[in-house]
């Protein structure tokens, strides 16, 4: 079969690599390039032309899939956390489309991370509603019912106690404030209970590279869903975004 490429770009890094999307994994080393400092659209997209450049003989015709750490609302991108603020109100579709010359799928960075985790990983054959969270820079979320993603959610920017939740809870912000792990899962406890009150999920999903170490943090939450680690990792991007490429 034909691998899909699948790109995630991140606050720190914009990485690729083909996917089989039979099994839900790389079918090739990935590349990982440094998100340049000035993170602009067209700095970002120069980065994924390299990456798109390290696959090409390996490539048809079909659409490859990149993620975005933002909400993407019709090929348009209203507004960006964690990158340049040249973002915010982006054709961001149309552009990344032009300056590449290939068909391209984008999609949020959670919302890929969550289809991954629906259909290859944590959360493989659980009905109902389940909530995938990405800790990293920011927070990220999905929403899938059923198998069926309700996109954009931006759950991380709940204001929680006053403040933007990702400020507070994220990854970024416990390296920032330098909070050990017990601090820390104070702070996801009021956001993941917070969370728990508005949909009454049937399953967590924690994402991110810090869900690793889930072991040291999952347990100190006290939610009546249950809340399990991600499987992919910190593949899940780049699988839901091949993904992604081929369905949506
Ligand atoms: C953005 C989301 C993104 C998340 C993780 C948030 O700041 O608003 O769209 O999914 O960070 O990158």
């Amino acid at each position: 079969m034909a691998y899909v490429l699948g790109i995630d770009v991140g606050g720190s890094g914009i990485k690729g690599a083909l996917v089989d999307l039979d099994q839900g994994v790389f079918a090739s080393d990935r590349v990982r390039i440094p998100t340049p400092k000035h993170s602009t659209p067209r700095a970002c997209c120069d980065v994924i032309a390299q990456i798109i450049d390290a696959f090409a003989d390996q490539l048809g015709d079909e659409p490859i899939g990149i993620t975005v750490p933002a909400p993407v609302v019709h090929g348009f991108v209203p507004r960006m956390a964690n990158l340049d603020k040249g973002w915010t109100d982006l054709p961001a579709l149309e552009f990344f489309t032009q300056r590449l010359g290939r068909p391209i799928v984008l999609i949020n960075d959670a919302d890929a991370a969550g289809l991954a985790e629906v259909y290859y990983g944590a959360a493989k054959g659980q009905p109902g509603v389940v909530i995938v969270e990405t800790l990293g820079t920011g927070i990220g979320s999905a929403i899938i019912h059923n198998g069926v993603l309700l996109p954009n959610t931006e759950l991380g920017h709940l204001e929680l106690d006053c403040h933007d939740a990702e400020s507070r809870a994220s990854a970024g912000a416990r390296e920032r404030e330098q909070l050990g792990y017990k601090e820390w899962a104070k702070r996801l406890d009021r956001y993941f209970g917070f969370v728990e009150m508005l949909f009454s999920p049937d399953l967590f999903v924690v994402g991110g590279g810090v869900s690793k170490n889930h072991e040291k943090f999952l347990p100190l939450l006290h939610l009546r869903t249950p809340i399990v680690p991600a499987q992919l990792r910190n593949q899940a991007g780049i699988v839901g975004a091949a993904w992604a490429a081929k369905h949506l």
